[in-house]
């Protein structure tokens, strides 16, 4: 089976950490997003991937390469200017002559893809998309069906006096490559807005997957933090936190103080300093060659590499980006910073705030 993955999109209520970081390549439990998606490919018996990039095409080249080092066949498709989710397919050009998965690259999912396939080739669709409930559709795209899974209409970011289901599209699609000659080359094209009303229009045969399998679309800060508690708390089946026996994972050549307190879950990465009498109230997940230093506590956050926290300061329900140094005494509370921020001595950034990259609070 073949694959196109779609890496696009400004990730605008991420902004913060998505200037730097695409986000496909944002960790989770500090491995990039993506890596779980290729490896479940690749447990499918997927291993021709095409990657649809839009913007920061190097870091996800830097980081898989041709994927060998992965055991699939990856190959990169380079917009010169966002084309849309469809458009960016049909850049892929012809990489599709078969049925072709295509995916969303923010939903951390345990879609049965094999299943999915079967049930494709089963209905004889032209197009299948899988589907998952959720609270609130307005953020979705929603999708009604008949009983035979058959979709009837399809509705992108639905008003709340247009939702008649709680059933939205997964952000997972099977199609036939002659979806392909609906979609103009080179033009800005979205399959949500555009190539699904349109199959619907001309009668094609487009079937739903609906499953209640562990779903979540990782682009709002909430949604970051919640897919972090679902796997540490085994709600995936792609993530066994330490076997269920203790309650913190570290990587390698870690220094943690004795003095220092450690609750709930915590995973935290190769080469970090934990200082004297530090608490960290999980679930938190900190990063490589990280320094949390005397007296500071971090209670449920997320740091990414290379952070570096000076004694005293506090930290709750935060993103912390790479590079990023926290002065002595600051207090931080639900923010998001972005990469190589500098919170001076002191500082309290309070709940809400999203600080860019290459900030200095002073
Ligand atoms: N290559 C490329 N080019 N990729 C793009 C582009 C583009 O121009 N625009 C968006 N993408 C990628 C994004 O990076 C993301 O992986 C995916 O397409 C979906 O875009 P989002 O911006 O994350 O859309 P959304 O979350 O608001 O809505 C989509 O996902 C929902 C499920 O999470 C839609 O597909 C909804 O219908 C769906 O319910
Ligand atoms: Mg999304």
């Amino acid at each position: 089976m073949k694959a196109v993955i779609l890496s696009g999109g400004f990730g605008t209520r991420l902004r913060p950490l998505t200037i730097n970081t695409p986000k496909s390549m944002i960790p989770v439990l500090n491995i990039p997003f993506l890596e779980y998606l290729i490896k479940r490919l690749k447990s499918h018996k997927v291993s021709d991937i095409a990657l649809a990039v839009s913007y920061l095409a190097e870091p996800i080249k830097n980081y898989f390469g041709d994927g060998s080092r992965f055991d699939v066949k990856l190959s990169y498709t380079v917009e010169e200017i966002p084309l849309g989710t469809a458009g960016a397919v049909k850049n892929a050009g012809g990489f599709i002559d078969e049925p072709t998965l295509v995916f969303n690259g923010d939903v951390f999912t345990d879609l049965d893809l094999t299943d999915m396939m079967e049930n494709h080739k089963r209905n004889k669709a032209m197009l299948t998309i899988a589907l998952t409930p959720v609270e609130d559709p307005t953020s979705y795209g929603l999708v009604e069906t008949d009983s035979n899974n058959r979709i009837l209409r399809f509705l992108e970011k639905p008003s709340p006096d247009e939702i008649t289901t709680n059933m939205i599209n997964a952000g997972t699609y099977i199609l036939e490559p002659e979806v392909m000659s609906l979609i103009p080359a080179q033009t800005n094209c979205s399959f949500e807005r555009d190539i699904f009303p349109l199959l619907l229009r001309n009668k094609e045969d487009v079937f739903a997957y609906p499953t209640d399998c562990y779903w979540m679309d990782i682009g709002k800060p909430e949604n970051y933090f919640q897919v972090h508690y679902d796997l540490l708390n085994g709600k995936s089946n792609q993530y066994h936190f330490n076997n269920g026996r203790k309650k913190m994972v570290t990587g390698t050549n870690c220094i943690i103080h004795p003095s220092a307190r450690i609750s709930g879950t915590v995973v935290i990465g190769n080469n970090c300093i934990i200082g004297q009498d530090v608490k960290i109230n999980g679930p938190v997940v900190i990063g490589s060659n990280c320094q949390i230093s005397n007296y500071s506590i971090i209670d449920d956050s997320i740091l990414w590499n290379s952070v570096h926290v000076e004694p005293l300061a506090k930290i709750k329900h935060t993103i912390i980006a790479n590079d990023c140094h926290i002065g002595s005494g600051s207090i931080i509370e639900q923010a998001v910073l972005g990469n190589n921020t500098i919170v001076g001595y002191g500082k309290h950034i309070k709940a809400g705030q999203l600080v860019s990259p290459n900030t200095i609070v002073s």
